[in-house]
């Protein structure tokens, strides 16, 4: 029975009892319920070790519609498990905690999007899959970071359009198709943190290394870097770079996967501009823990419920995304 306190938390907080090898429990569950546990590159490594696939947005979408597991476990944020619903809807979605939102999708709130879509007649609508699925509903085509250029360039070079919500995403497409599409003025809290100074410095104490960023980062950041690309893109970069050092502007979380592939290479995360906090973290991200992972699969709550005519009208353009990124 699910209960009323985990409800009003969006978590199950039961006690794990001691002595309890919560990865090798957790790997126990997903077999006799035929669970797959998907995470992304920013979640903790404890996480990213015990899932079954690891990955950037577009390729837990796309791996969350191929697969034949009866539940999905969404380690990362809603809106990757609303995707996921989304586009499978005959599976139970679980996110092993309600509140892993993400700043740049809550940029965008749907009602604003339709107000500025009324406001400018025969534009084009193209969002970044870091929004709701109201939002997605709204609009002509999803991107991720991945896709983003190539989705972009598939429309005619005069297609009014506008992109939401991230600007810094949005200015970076605008520079490299030149194009000039209209801006939501949304960001990510962690990618806008980026200190250029601290780059900088850095660059000048490690000469050799190669700056890494990911596009939601700000126009200054990425003048700074020798490579853009989302976190999969990175990933394939430094690994096949010559260089033996990287100054990484992302959440630090892809830190993990990075040293595993590249275990002779250094990565130097980019602290941000405020102090010494952990603001290179994505807090909602972080949420995701080993207790809750385990406690969702046992439970199977929460799950990511979506009204069906909502859910088919979102699903059309992330549907356009995946048909253009075969
Ligand atoms: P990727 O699509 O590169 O995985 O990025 C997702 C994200 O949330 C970036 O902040
Ligand atoms: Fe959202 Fe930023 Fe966290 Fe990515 S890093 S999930 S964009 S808040």
């Amino acid at each position: 029975m699910i209960k009323h306190e985990w409800i009003e938390k969006g978590y199950i907080d039961e006690a794990v009892p001691a002595g309890v090898d919560l990865k090798a429990e957790i790997r126990r569950l997903c077999k006799e319920k035929n669970a797959v546990v998907l995470a992304h590159y920013y979640t903790d490594g404890s996480i990213q070790d015990v899932a079954d696939f690891v990955g950037d947005s577009l390729a837990l979408a796309q791996i969350a519609e191929k697969t034949t597991a009866e539940i999905l476990v969404m380690c990362g944020v809603h809106f990757m498990a609303e995707t996921n619903k989304i586009l499978s809807p005959e599976k139970k979605v679980l996110i092993p905690d309600l509140n892993a939102g993400c700043s740049l999708a809550e940029s965008c709130p749907a009602n604003e999007l339709a107000k500025f879509k009324q406001e400018h007649p025969g534009y084009k609508v193209i969002a970044y899959v870091n929004t709701s699925a109201a939002v997605k509903a709204l609009t002509d085509i999803v991107v991720t970071s991945t896709n983003a250029r190539a989705v972009v360039e598939s429309f005619p070079k005069d297609e009014k359009i506008i992109f939401a919500p991230d600007k810094n995403l949005g200015g970076y497409l605008n520079a490299v198709t030149n194009r000039s599409m209209l801006l939501w003025n949304g960001g990510c809290h962690v990618h806008e943190q980026f200190s250029i100074e601290k780059i900088v410095e850095l660059k000048s104490t490690h000469p050799g290394a190669k700056v890494l960023a990911h596009p939601e980062c700000k126009s200054g950041v990425l003048a700074l870097a020798d490579f853009i690309g989302s976190t999969a893109a990175i990933l394939a970069f430094a690994e096949k770079s010559e260089a033996t050092e990287f100054i990484v502007a992302t959440e630090s979380g892809i830190l993990h996967e990075m040293m595993k592939r590249c275990p002779e290479k250094r990565f130097i995360p980019v602290p941000p501009t405020t102090g010494p906090c952990a603001c290179n973290e994505c807090g909602y991200m972080r949420l995701n823990t080993l207790e809750k992972l385990y406690n969702t699969l046992k439970h199977e709550w929460p799950t990511v419920e979506l009204d069906e005519e909502l859910r088919k009208a979102a699903k059309a353009p992330i549907a356009r995304m995946l048909e253009l990124s075969k």
